[in-house]
């Protein structure tokens, strides 16, 4: 092997740039010429390229966000884009590619592997749900980011006696905000695993009201779904909704049933930005040693996977179309705190 390809597709989060960098350093052991794919798939169809090397990564660890840039880019969409992948990776004598990023950046390398491409993928998302591995790049910061946010509002809110919806990212996936509210002892999360309650809700808001809280915070996850919401038609070339925004329609609920005027933060953008966290960037290096060490021995067709805190491999084949649920024992652990009431 002399040669190796590294992407990011889909959305991005702090931690890749620690990746990216991990790969260079642990590729340049090995001689391997690293070559930094531009804007995810689209960048391969297109030929944009960037050299990586020891020199032009050095310091790039803690910033947010991936120097290669991403794309929502889908070439199983279009009909000979597979094969002029196959052309572009033979005619650049590329030797084998890591493919960062979520379940769709890895179902398309997934799918290409099936082709005889050479590939390795990395868990990339801030979401949390990649099947076949406990953690993903990203996502650790995320929620940080989310409970940063929230300790900068809290007080506002607890001067004006305002209760408070605060929207999270995590599309069908309610880690973050099951995550983020335990740590920040949200009084109610909203989550799309669970089936919604108000009346519940409700009940559990005048509970603590009458208990002296002044400022409740319920933590909503951007993909429950409520009846006579739509999301309207438009999707992405994979097929996702824009989900942000359903936190509007919560605190329209609440007041009608109940009269009350909640605040309402989306976090949006904000969750994948900021400095990648201690535990990111300790994720992100071990991660990059491991991709490397696979492509080394010869062990391509898999993802890297973290699972009882150690590194191991997932066959790409296995992880499309699926996602990676809230872990039983994580769920647990934050109902007995009792703040959910789910
Ligand atoms: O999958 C990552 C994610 O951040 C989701 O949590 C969110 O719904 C989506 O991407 C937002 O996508 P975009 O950056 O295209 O608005």
């Amino acid at each position: 092997m002399k040669k190796v390809a590294v992407l990011t597709g889909g959305g991005d989060s702090s931690g890749i740039n620690a990746l990216i960098r991990s790969i260079v350093v642990n590729a340049t052991k090995h001689n391997l010429e690293i070559l930094g794919i531009k804007e995810g798939w689209r960048g391969l169809l297109e030929e944009n390229f960037q050299e990586l090397n020891m020199e032009n990564t050095e310091g790039i660890n803690r910033r947010a966000g991936t120097i290669l840039k991403t794309s929502r880019t889908n070439p199983l969409k279009e009909e000979g884009q597979v094969e002029h992948i196959s052309e572009v990776i033979k005619k650049h004598n590329i030797d084998a590619l890591i493919a960062i990023g979520g379940d769709d950046t890895l179902g398309v390398a997934g799918y290409l592997h099936t082709q005889g491409l050479p590939v390795v993928g990395i868990p990339q998302t801030i979401d949390n749900d990649i099947y076949g591995t406990e953690y993903c790049v990203g996502f650790n910061t995320a929620v940080n980011q989310v409970l940063t946010a929230i300790e900068a509002m809290r007080e506002s809110n607890i001067s004006h006696q305002k209760g408070m919806i605060v929207e999270v990212m995590g599309r069908e996936s309610g880690w973050i905000a099951m995550y983020a509210g335990l740590i920040a002892e949200a009084d109610y999360v909203m989550i799309p695993e669970h089936p919604l309650n108000f009346d519940h809700l409700i009940d559990s808001l005048k509970a603590k009201k009458a208990q002296g809280k002044e400022a409740c915070l319920v933590i909503v996850s951007e993909g429950i779904e409520i009846d006579g919401v739509d999301r309207g038609e438009a999707v992405d070339a994979f097929g996702n909704k824009a989900l942000a925004g359903i936190s509007y329609a919560v605190a329209e609920i609440l007041k009608q049933k109940t009269g009350w005027d909640k605040r309402i933060q989306v976090l949006g953008h904000y969750q994948r930005g900021g400095q990648p966290t201690a535990y990111e960037l300790r994720n992100s290096i071990e991660m990059g040693q491991y991709a490397v060490q696979l492509l080394v021995e010869g062990n391509l067709g898999n993802m890297v996977a973290r699972i009882d805190d150690q590194l191991t491999t997932v066959p790409l084949s296995e992880i499309r179309g699926k996602k990676g649920p809230i872990s039983k024992k994580f769920e647990a652990m934050a109902k007995q705190q009792g703040i959910f009431g789910i």
